[in-house]
């Protein structure tokens, strides 16, 4: 899937970067061009980025609401 249109880049990509060692936006900016345009697609390789460093594909975003424990 395409996420920054910009620059046709897809979130497989940003995974492949993120795991070769871009841990921020403006790495993964660097490795593959993805978010250096209108900036749209920012959040997205923002929580991809989190989802590879966390191991977890379906990690939440840093900024996810907490889901409340049941007691
Ligand atoms: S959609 Fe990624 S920079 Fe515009």
């Amino acid at each position: 899937m395409i996420v920054c249109h910009c620059n046709g880049v897809s979130d497989r990509t940003i995974r492949r970067v993120a795991r070769e060692g871009s841990a921020s936006v403006a790495d993964v900016g660097f490795a593959c061009g993805a978010g250096t345009c209108c900036g749209g697609c920012i959040d997205a390789i923002r929580q991809i980025i989190h989802s590879e460093s966390s191991g977890r594909k379906d990690a939440p975003a840093p900024n996810a609401p907490a889901i409340a424990a049941s007691a």
